[in-house]
């Protein structure tokens, strides 16, 4: 059995961790035949702990940019572990990353840095209420910014007061942001967008410039913050904030996963106009503080800034988009391919808004067995570790999925 030392994993791990895995790491809820259990990672591999070796599409769910265990990079991290890491008080790498980062990101005069993506959205809602001591927030419908109270997808183990003040607009629709934006009337505290519209189950959308600079002109009358939540998105469409593309600056920009390719470190970067209201906010962790992370990200920007990853992700993205949209249109099956190239979300064609989707599961699972982790529902992630080889390798994996599903269909 292809995953049997994964099946009794899981029957131990059911026993001592609550659902057996938990969160958006819990394989239960995607394709039959994804295993759970990882032992190794290398460039664009994953190994499971049956030992059958897959290319990666979800890096990590995002963290991993240059690939796994780039030498480099953890090279940076082991040093800096072995001389000091979590301590009394933060290294010298603390200063010179925020340095870094307030170069690379033009709206940024100032870092924060932390750890997981929720705390940085989180201390990014905090220092927007901070800013002019208000209240009302401006979330996209289905946007996802987190797992604490007041962003969890899921209502179990909070309150509504927890969201009291948030509220709701359409991504990309100027009406429903004005809309929301009136009625918080002069209560307005910041209107939080994601790069693009990157939500689970149902087609991406790429930013209308027009929406995302009335976000901005909407916070300037205002008098309030924009931040964009560049947790997932950040440096896979940018060397910069996203919406610098756009000529848009936000105020606020929220940054985690990919960071130090894989150690964990996030951020809360900021403009000038923002920064004393951030002072102004008690945040701190017993880990925000640690070096060996901070090595590892000082060394991942260096090589952004001298390596064409972004441009060859984008080439890899768009080999894979136009495969699969021949391979679909040969076998008479449609594929919905939408969000960029380096970050595609791939649906079969009546799947969306639901998990029961019994066609993408199937197209999943066929490829999960010919070594490529592929995920129904999530907006997946090409690694700068990829070769026009393994894209390769996974259209010929599909083209033989595909076939066996148009002969069953
Ligand atoms: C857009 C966005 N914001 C925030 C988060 C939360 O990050 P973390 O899981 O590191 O807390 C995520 C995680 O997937 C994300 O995609």
């Amino acid at each position: 059995m292809r995953l049997e030392k994964d099946m009794k994993l899981r029957e131990r791990a059911a026993k001592v961790i609550p659902n057996g895995m938990y969160g958006h790491q819990n394989v239960s809820l995607i394709a039959p035949g994804t295993p759970q259990f990882f032992t190794r990672a290398e460039g664009a591999y994953l190994w499971d702990v049956d030992g059958n070796r897959y290319v990666d599409y979800m890096c990590g769910y995002g963290p991993q940019l240059l690939g796994y265990c780039h030498p480099e990079i953890d090279r940076a991290y082991c040093e800096q572990l072995s001389r000091i890491d979590v301590a009394t008080g933060p290294t010298p790498l603390m200063v010179e990353l925020a340095e870094k980062w307030t170069e690379l990101v033009t709206h940024a005069d100032w870092a924060m840095f932390c750890k997981n993506g929720t705390d940085a959205t989180t201390m990014a809602l905090m220092t927007a209420r901070a800013y002019r001591g208000r209240k009302k927030i401006l979330i996209a419908t289905g946007a996802y910014h987190g797992a604490t109270t007041w962003c969890t997808p899921f209502p179990d183990g909070t309150v509504p007061e927890d969201r009291a003040h948030i509220i709701h607009y359409e991504y990309n629709n100027v009406e429903s942001l004005e809309k929301a934006a009136e009625e918080a009337g002069d209560d307005l505290a910041g209107i939080f967008a994601s790069p693009f519209k990157h939500d689970v189950l149902t087609d991406q959308q790429l930013p209308d410039p027009a929406y995302a600079k009335r976000a901005r002109a909407l916070c300037d009358e205002k008098d309030a913050l924009l931040i964009v939540d560049e947790i997932r998105a950040g440096l896979r469409i940018a060397r910069d904030a996203s919406w610098s593309l756009m000529g848009v600056e936000p105020d606020l920009t929220s940054w985690g996963k990919s960071l130090a390719n894989g150690h964990p470190i996030s951020a809360l970067l900021g403009s000038e106009k923002a920064k004393a209201a951030a002072g102004k906010i008690y945040a701190t962790g017993s880990f925000w503080f640690a070096g060996a992370a901070m090595a590892a990200s000082l060394v991942t920007l260096k090589i952004l800034q001298e390596t064409d990853y972004l441009e060859r992700m984008i080439g890899l993205g768009t080999r894979l988009r136009t495969g699969l949209g021949e391979i679909g249109q040969r076998r008479s099956i449609s594929i919905r391919q939408t969000g960029p190239e380096q970050m595609p979300l791939i649906m079969l064609a009546d799947d969306q808004g639901n998990l029961d989707m019994q066609r993408g599961f199937a197209f999943c699972s066929g490829l999960m067995e010919k070594g490529v982790y592929f995920h129904p529902w999530h907006n997946m992630f090409i690694s700068a570790a990829m070769t026009d080889k393994d894209i390769d390798m996974t259209l010929e994996a599909a083209d033989r999925v595909l076939a066996d599903m148009s002969v069953d269909a």
